[in-house]
């Protein structure tokens, strides 16, 4: 081709750009595509072959003017393309009568049970005290579950820790996390100063019932240092219960019995909705039972390897059920472990 022809060739083909822009649908305008810019035989690619005869100049001069029209093709099959999808789409969607502006189908979201959202947050409350995570095993040893508590065999305070025995008389499934106590001093050898919070489950045998579940959870709480006294005590459960059921909350110390500490107490918290007044919930007592505490008894730290003449501390166990239960409203414990997602979808 002579120049002059490349020329008005060029020139004919950006008037057929008109071509393109009206394509009628993606077939027709992928035949334009074709028509112009195939490889084989595209009349662009045709124009642009033929530039490889021209003079140096012509080259120049022609060659970047196809160029502009090749950019300027593409950018127009583009264009059109994107605007014959869009038709297509929407010619689906008015086909399919779908209403963009029903609300979605939400599928359904999982979550933490509530004892092990109260779990978390006891020990996360009793972390920020000071207090070191300590497991044990849910078998236990006689010695570590009762003996080692100063709890003798033909003691009556064994009674209400009946529990499985999984061997006459040695292992069984323990009944508190009290034996967590005499593992950690032990393990403290020698003796040093104990902070620990133990969190897990305990074992009873018992008649279920709306407060009584044969398996349930408890945290226990042990402190071991010098001078370890009552207030010290008393101003820890204070501030972990203030942090646990608000900064208003009073407690009070009732002297009581156990084994393993001397002297005892329960620990019972005002009840928030009367006040003190007495109300269904408290079972007009005006209180609720929350943990058992006290300070540790000589035998349990000799027991464990500890001289009680050096050496004191103060311990304390709570049912994390109850807790949760007097936070929730929850009226059985049985609900618990139910899984029913009505229950469990009512905590926040
Ligand atoms: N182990 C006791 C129980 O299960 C609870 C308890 C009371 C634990 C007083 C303690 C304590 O550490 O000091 O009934």
């Amino acid at each position: 081709m002579t120049p002059d022809q490349v020329e008005s060739a060029l020139q004919g083909l950006d008037s057929g750009l008109e071509s393109v822009r009206s394509a009628a649908d993606l077939q027709s305008l992928e035949a334009r595509r074709l028509e112009l810019l195939g490889r084989k035989d595209g009349a662009l690619t045709n124009v642009l072959k033929s530039l490889k005869d021209l003079s140096v100049e012509d080259k120049r001069r022609l060659g970047s003017m196809a160029n502009t029209l090749r950019v300027k093709m593409e950018q127009a099959l583009d264009e059109r393309k994107a605007a014959l999808e869009k038709e297509a789409l929407q010619r689906d969607l008015d086909s399919l009568q779908i209403d963009l502006s029903l609300p979605g189908s939400s599928s359904p979201c999982g979550r933490l049970h509530p004892l092990t959202r109260t779990l978390d947050e006891l020990c996360a409350i009793l972390s920020r005290m000071g207090f070191a995570w300590a497991e044990g095993p849910h078998v236990e040893t006689d010695f570590h579950n009762f003996a080692a508590l100063n709890i003798p065999d033909d003691h009556p305070a064994k009674d209400s820790h009946d529990t499985f025995y999984l061997s006459p008389g040695s292992l069984l499934l323990r009944t508190h996390t009290s034996p967590v106590q005499i593992r950690t001093l032990q393990s403290m050898r020698p003796c040093s100063s104990v902070r620990i919070m133990s969190p897990g489950r305990v074992f009873r045998h018992e008649n279920a019932d709306a407060s009584h579940s044969s398996v349930f959870h408890q945290v226990e709480g042990l402190y071991v240092d010098k001078n370890v006294s009552l207030a010290d005590l008393k101003g820890t459960l204070r501030s972990f219960l203030q942090a646990l059921f608000g900064p208003q909350t009073r407690m009070r110390l009732r002297p009581s019995f156990f084994p393993f500490t001397e002297p005892s107490a329960q620990v019972d918290i005002q009840c928030a909705l009367c006040r003190g007044e007495g109300c269904a919930v408290c079972k007009r007592l005006g209180w609720l039972e929350v943990l058992g505490a006290g300070m540790v008894h000589p035998n349990v730290l000799r027991n464990a390897g500890y001289d009680p003449e050096i050496w004191s501390g103060y311990a304390w166990g709570l049912g994390v059920e109850r807790i949760a239960m007097m936070r929730g409203r929850v009226q059985d414990i049985r609900w618990f472990y139910q899984n029913d997602v009505r229950f469990l979808e009512g905590w926040q």
